[in-house]
């Protein structure tokens, strides 16, 4: 009998969250009282730069707009401000919002990479850079972090997700907010970030994106609202609701996530936006007959603001009169607006001061995104220590379509960065080593999708003359982000062609992809002595990727997602359930299988017979240039009670040559419970330095309330039993220790 503790975890809010300040509170009521109904409405209302009606000054002017996305000119910006503040009747600022996702000029790797530094402080660093560029322009809200759980690479959006893990996303999400809002949300270099998309989008069937979704109230709990929930906390100044509808309810009219979860369970006051249009397109999903109704359900669900489509604007009025919506619900949807505002400043500031010197691509900013794309470099292989290459190499060949790609490296949503400030690995290469190593160039293909193996030949030619070939292969940026999806996860075009054919020369190849997502590449792989993997890096990929390979800088990166073998396989993630059939390590494959077998099930396990059941490379792996070993691995106690804190501590030694740095994993497993629970979940983790020989210990503390889950009568709770903890350099290696919670 499973004995269950209940813990006060719910309606727990930290003090990060902005308590509402009493004097902004009565600025708001004040506001509201001399609005005229057509006003408020106006506030609810996002309009797109795009919108070509020529209206957009009168609307201002008239305060039935409260917002506007996609402007990025600041004198254009100030000149609509300057509408909303002097010509409007009651000097309401407007709230100027953009996709500022992985840097708004200098571009970082795109958010997946920096999943793989598990380095906070760089996310949050990155995310500040973005906004000290952004707001430079006149931009105050940005429609970031992405925290979708994100387990299915053949979603284009998981390039913009911080990867599979509840708890990563969680601790990285809400670092990014910090970076964006940083401590003072009203400072001239803060902007309101955005948590999107509320909630469930990483989900969608098939990978394909705007998909339905069918996340039951449980798993929605345990794994796609943690990292929301983490970014209330946070201060999260705005949310954004997903386009997917979950179990038949589209988010932008689900009032149990909305009110319920949000501002009930959480206590959110901060505003919520939809996602573009995402109010209208509740026709298209069936689920309202018209505008009309997709603007009462929205409203009534939750939603404070309209992004683009216009249905608030033109029925909540006529709505109003015929009492399907309650001027209550309008008016705290103008107060959740206004509270934003005024904490932004932007009533005493709503100016950017244009004459100010520009920040935009400034040096520290070139070297943090540099920084961060070498933290967010994974290496994969490094048969023979093939990297770091040294001073005998005399001639290297440089082949494949990303060697030079400066509009590609850079990554998916990228509105803002421009591709002439983009450093590549060949021109980085060329810059650093070009008087000392000779430089034979082929690509190879053109481009990731090309399909013409014309180029192939000179490049075999260009890897018979050097000693070694360095191939950039991967996505152009186009083929993931939002609306490319995709279900073959190979390597495009002919890439894994030139790969093979560069390997037949028998020069040592390396192999360096840039993608959006996991790819297939265990064929590539095969054929690569090594591999460094880089989710697109940004602007300063190229550097970064010449110091790694040169060791000027060491891979510390470890995998935010599971790499799949083969698209079939997927989703798949480590932190699955068990069945009742464990895998044991004994898979019959399809090869096994003898000629006219009879029909048996007996022995086999939960596996695919042609791919097996591990994945290519599992979550949270990554190699190094040295080695390090994990040992003594101690808790603090075997039994515990819900209320105490356990302490682990474990030594890691570097043992190999070179100074490096580790990510250490700690995973914990409720090993039998009210309803089954994940294999393996994280729960800590540390980036940990050692120079070569050195051996340090590392201390974790995990309050034993860090383990409840929501269980059969569906609270959150530590149910007593006996639990797994693991510590080590991935999801599926590490010391083991087990302990009793009762
Ligand atoms: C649609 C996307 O889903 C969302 O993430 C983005 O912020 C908005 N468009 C605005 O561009």
């Amino acid at each position: 009998m499973i004995s269950i503790l209940l813990l006060s975890c719910e309606n727990k809010t930290s003090a990060v969250v902005s308590a509402k300040d009493n004097d902004v509170e009565k600025r708001i009521e004040a506001l509201l009282k001399q609005m005229t109904l057509e006003e408020k409405i106006g506030q609810m209302y996002q309009i797109s730069s795009f919108d070509n009606s020529g209206k957009m000054q009168e609307l201002v002017k008239k305060g039935e707009i409260g917002s506007v996305l996609n402007l990025t000119n600041p004198e254009v910006i100030n000149a609509l401000q300057q509408v909303a503040m002097e010509e409007s009747r009651l000097k309401i600022p407007l709230i100027v919002g953009r996709d500022v996702i992985h840097g708004f000029k200098t571009i970082f790797p795109i958010p997946l990479g920096q999943a793989a530094s598990f380095n906070p402080q760089l996310v949050e660093d990155g995310a500040r850079v973005a906004a000290i560029e952004a707001a430079s322009c006149g931009i105050n809200w940005t429609f970031a972090p992405m925290i979708d759980i994100a387990r299915d690479p053949r979603w284009g959006r998981i390039a913009e997700s911080l990867g599979e893990d509840p708890y990563l996303t969680s601790v990285l999400g809400a670092a990014m907010i910090k970076g964006f809002q940083s401590e003072d949300l009203s400072g001239r270099t803060a902007i309101a970030a955005c948590p999107k998309h509320f909630v469930g989008y990483g989900a969608a069937e098939a990978g394909k994106d705007y998909n339905s979704t069918f996340i039951p109230e449980r798993t929605l709990r345990n794994v796609y609202l943690p990292s929301f929930e983490t970014a209330v906390r946070a201060g999260a100044a705005t949310f954004m609701t997903s386009f997917n509808d979950n179990d038949g309810v589209p988010s932008s009219g689900n009032k149990f996530i909305l009110d319920q979860v949000l501002r009930k369970e959480w206590q959110f006051d901060g505003f919520v936006v939809s996602d573009w249009e995402s109010i209208r397109e509740m026709i298209p999903h069936g689920f309202c007959k018209d505008e009309k109704e997709a603007a009462e359900k929205a409203v009534n669900a939750g939603v404070d603001m309209e992004m683009v489509s216009p249905t608030y604007t033109k029925y909540l009025k006529e709505l109003l009169d015929e009492g399907k919506v309650k001027m209550a619900t309008i008016d705290n949807a103008v107060r959740n607006i206004l509270r934003i505002k005024f904490r932004l400043g932007l009533f005493e500031n709503p100016f950017v001061d244009i004459n100010s010197p520009s920040v935009l691509y400034a040096e520290e900013h070139l070297q943090k995104a540099k920084q961060a794309a070498i933290e967010s470099a994974v290496l994969l292989k490094n048969e023979k220590a093939t990297l770091p290459l040294n001073e005998q190499v005399k001639t290297i060949a440089v082949i494949g379509p990303m060697a030079d790609a400066p509009h590609d490296q850079m990554g998916t949503w990228v509105f803002d960065g421009d591709k002439n400030y983009t450093q590549t690995p060949l021109k980085a290469l060329q810059a650093a080593y070009g008087d000392k190593i000779r430089i034979l160039y082929a690509k190879g293909t053109e481009y990731s999708r090309d399909k013409s193996t014309a180029g192939i030949p000179a490049a075999v030619a260009a890897a018979r003359n050097a000693d070694v070939a360095l191939i950039f292969v991967g996505e152009e940026s186009i083929l993931s982000g939002e609306a490319h999806s995709l279900t073959d996860l190979h390597l495009q075009g002919a890439q894994s062609e030139l790969i093979e054919a560069v390997a037949k020369t028998g020069k040592p190849v390396v192999t360096v992809v840039m993608a959006g997502r996991p790819l297939t590449i265990g064929r590539d792989v095969e054929h690569s002595q090594a591999v460094l993997y880089n989710f697109h890096p940004g602007t300063m990929g190229g550097p970064a990727i010449i110091d790694l390979l040169f060791g000027k800088a060491v891979p510390s990166g470890k995998l935010p997602v599971t790499f799949p073998k083969n698209a079939g396989q997927t989703p798949m993630y480590y932190a699955h359930n068990n069945t009742g059939r464990p895998y044991q390590g004994n898979e019959t494959m399809l090869a096994d299988i003898p000629l006219e077998a009879g029909q048996t099930s007996l022995g086999n396990t939960s596996f695919h017979l042609d791919a097996g059941f591990d994945p290519l490379y599992p979550f949270g792996y990554g190699l190094s240039y040295t080695t390090f070993e994990y040992s003594n691995l101690a808790l603090s106690a075997g039994t515990l009670k819900p209320t105490d804190v356990l302490t682990v501590t474990i030594d890691i030694t570097n043992t190999g040559k070179h100074d490096a740095t580790e990510i250490a994993q700690l995973y914990t497993q409720d090993c039998f419970a009210s309803v089954t629970r994940p294999v393996k979940e994280l729960k800590r983790f540390e980036r940990i330095s050692l120079k070569a020989g050195e051996k340090k210990t590392l201390t974790f503390t995990l309050p034993v309330e860090e383990l409840a889950f929501y269980n059969i009568d569906m609270k959150k709770v530590v149910e007593a039993g006996n639990f797994n903890l693991w510590v080590g350099p991935h999801s599926q290696e590490g010391l083991k220790a087990s302990f009793v919670v009762n």
